[in-house]
């Protein structure tokens, strides 16, 4: 079988990994991939938004099956355009890719549907806007409607953050359109967990549980970023809660976007806090998350290829999902600055032996060489048993990459092993 991945990231470097052990497939090709990910795959200069681009490859290719990652390309229609090609394609159609691209959509569809999160209101005017967070509870958060690279949602601690936060999305525009609408929202307390899922749209097969660290400096201070590691499974959420979240959350919101009819197939990711009151969605993604990926992927024992195939068939009930009891840790290295301005070029070194454990996010060939090129540069994913064996031995594989101007957080998985105990 001939592949297509859509994306560049260690996300889709995890994707790839996982489909190549599937005997059946030939090739993967990766649109655009990066110069880590073409190890792997052949990368296509073919930018993830350019949708005729992306189904004129698909067909001249003569491409089996395709897997679109990314949240643009999803939002943007690029599983409809392939589909109406005749290439079978793993995620979600634009109808239900809209549970991540449009916030105002998915507080709506929870609200609808009794479906727990935070309570909120939806401004389109900033004006409005301003004069309810007169009165309003603080802290806040304030949030874009769209897409704004992950950085939409500003916590707000005082009133001046949240007037501040309003202005920067609705009059100046930051995220651009993305802020034309905005979401004020209930500031909730309690552990983060993210789950990742898959979906026929009929039956949702959790995969094992996640913990971001999307905080740049250790013991989570600094900015946000894209996410600085991740540990799996998340010692938060134990059986109970799964069971809790699985009847109040993740069927309903399959049923809901059933009876909207915006069926979703492909992986759904429950971003979910686990308040005092009970888990809460904070946010849906209509994608797998990034880092999680690198940490969820590497525990499936089952076949990928198989499962994101039934998603597309719906036929997931008949089907096993099976993950390893273990443990995984991914600790991303990323430029110093990042997130904010960082210097790029640098040469990396990767040994062979570990190269199987690197999930390459922001690195190109130069002149044959793998260098830096994004602020997150790659992740280094670790299994074992246990929790901490899988820390250190990522950690341990951190001591084996180089390349200047590397910074990487040294805490990941800490908050997770204090939880534990
Ligand atoms: P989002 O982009 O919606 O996932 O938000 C990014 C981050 O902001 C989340 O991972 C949380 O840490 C934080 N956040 C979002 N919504 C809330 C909320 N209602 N209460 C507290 N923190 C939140
Ligand atoms: N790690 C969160 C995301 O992928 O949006």
């Amino acid at each position: 079988m001939k592949l297509l991945v859509v994306g560049s990231g260690g996300r889709e470097h995890a994707v790839i990994k996982k489909l190549l052990e599937n005997k059946d497939v030939e090739k993967i090709y990766a649109l655009p991939g990066n110069g880590g990910i073409a190890r792997d795959a052949e990368c296509v200069n073919i930018s993830a938004t350019d949708i005729d681009g992306i189904v004129k490859f698909a067909t001249d290719n003569k491409i089996d099956y395709a897997v679109v990652t990314p949240d643009d390309p999803l939002v943007l229609g690029c599983v409809d355009a392939l589909n109406e090609a005749g290439i079978p394609c793993f995620g979600p159609a634009k109808n239900a890719a809209i549970i991540e691209g449009s916030k105002v959509f998915s507080k709506n569809l929870m609200k609808k549907y009794g479906i727990p999160t935070a309570k909120y209101e939806v401004f389109d005017d900033a004006e409005k806007a301003l004069e309810y967070l007169e009165t309003a509870p603080i802290p806040t958060v304030v949030k874009a409607d769209g897409l704004a690279l992950g950085k939409g949602a500003l916590v707000c601690m005082t009133r001046e953050e949240a007037i501040d936060a309003v202005k920067t999305i609705m009059v100046d525009k930051k995220f651009g359109a993305s802020g034309n609408e905005i979401v004020v929202e209930e500031f909730l307390t309690g552990p983060e967990v993210s789950v990742l899922s898959f979906t026929d749209g009929k039956v949702v097969k959790p995969m094992v549980s996640s913990m971001d660290h999307k905080r740049a400096g250790d013991g989570d201070t600094g900015l946000n970023t894209g996410g600085m590691g991740t540990i799996a499974p998340n010692p938060y959420y134990t059986e109970e809660v799964a069971a809790e979240c699985m009847e109040k959350i993740f069927l309903p919101t399959i049923d809901a976007m059933n009876k909207e009819g915006r069926t979703f197939k492909g992986c759904l990711y429950f971003g979910l806090m686990l308040t005092p009151d009970g888990p809460k969605v904070i946010e849906y993604n209509c994608r797998f998350g990034d880092p999680e990926t690198q940490v969820v992927l590497p525990l499936l024992k089952s076949d990928l290829l198989t499962i994101m195939q039934a998603c597309t068939n719906g036929t997931l009930s008949e089907i096993e999902v099976e993950f390893s009891q273990g443990s995984a840790c991914c600790v991303v290295m990323a430029s110093k600055g990042y997130p904010v301005a960082y210097e790029k070029g640098y040469e990396i070194t990767i040994p062979e032996d570990v190269a199987p454990n690197v999930y390459v996010a922001g690195a190109a060939l130069k002149d044959g060489k793998l260098v830096t090129s994004g602020g997150r540069v790659l992740g280094v994913t670790a299994t074992a048993d246990t929790l901490p064996e899988a820390i250190e031995k990522a950690y341990g594989l951190t001591e084996k990459i180089h390349f200047d101007n590397q910074y990487m957080r040294k805490d990941i998985g800490k908050r997770a092993l204090e939880a534990r105990k």
